[in-house]
């Protein structure tokens, strides 16, 4: 649970960490990123209480030595971390911008993906309702989850796009072209392994989605086994699920097209 707070007239964030039981959601991913070698999508371990509030404080001190825009760690208790305020929500200014508005967030938060990643930074959830924008600069929040536990650097890297494109597509869905060139301009710049991962998986999850049309019934029915598990999800089955739906929408992966 996260809560603003005020603490001597400053805006903060009361974040207090709950049980970290999402065994057969990620038990199931697992299952999936394995059988179809999506090794950008493995998910990390979802702990709960001490355990996430400790990955969360070293990840925001690690980002913060490596000079990516995070809140401070102001205070810490038993399961919960205080944290300063670092902006509003991007999703929100998304929502409320107009569409060079919007183009102008969605460039500034990959430039700040890459940069970061350039000085050897990764996030693990990089959508929009995890990041924040101060009217300047772009920010990062929500890192309970360590995916370096499960994945290598250039991994996590590639994961983070795919995170980041999946999270901005639908804001996108009448100008994918549009997306689609910022992404390229990007991208461009992020050292080959990287690039190589977000295509490697991408592609294979156009071979995943043309098997699931074979499937037909059963496969629907697969996806709506998904849905029940997301009622304990992490962005990884919501990213597995929405590539499911997005495919069975109109019977193409509209995500896809950003990265090939
Ligand atoms: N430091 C912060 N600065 C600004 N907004 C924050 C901050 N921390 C949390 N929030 C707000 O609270 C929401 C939930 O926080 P988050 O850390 O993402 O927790 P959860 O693990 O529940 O997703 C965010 O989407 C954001 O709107
Ligand atoms: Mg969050």
């Amino acid at each position: 649970m996260v809560e603003p707070i005020v603490i001597d007239g400053q805006r903060a964030w009361l974040k207090q960490y709950g049980k970290g039981s999402r065994a057969m959601a990620l038990g199931l991913l697992n299952f999936v990123a394995h059988r179809f070698q999506l090794d950008a999508l493995r998910p990390p371990p979802h702990r709960g209480g001490d355990a996430a509030r400790e990955v969360e404080a070293r990840r925001l001190g690690e980002l913060q030595a490596q000079g990516v825009n995070v809140p401070d760690v102001i205070g810490s208790g038993h399961a919960a971390l205080v944290i300063g305020e670092n902006g509003s929500s991007f999703n929100t200014c998304l929502r409320e911008a107009d569409d060079a508005g919007r183009d102008r967030l969605v460039m500034a938060a990959m430039r700040a993906l890459a940069e970061a990643h350039s000085r050897g930074a990764y996030f693990g959830q990089p959508l929009p309702r995890n990041l924040t924008w101060d009217g300047e600069r772009v920010g990062f929040i929500d890192f309970e989850e360590d995916p370096l536990e499960v994945m290598d650097l250039a991994e996590a890297q590639a994961r983070d796009w795919l995170m980041f494109g999946y999270g901005v597509a639908k804001y996108y869905a009448d100008r994918p072209d549009c997306l689609q060139a910022m992404m390229a301009e990007a991208i461009g710049t992020v050292q080959a392994p990287v690039r190589e991962h977000v295509h490697a998986v991408s592609g294979r999850l156009q071979r995943l989605a043309r098997v699931c049309m074979k499937l037909g019934r059963s496969a629907r029915t697969l996806a709506h086994s998904i849905f029940i598990a997301h009622g304990a999800t992490t962005m990884g089955v919501l990213m597995v699920v929405g590539l499911c739906m997005d495919f069975f929408a109109d019977g193409e992966l509209d995500i896809l097209q950003l990265f090939c």
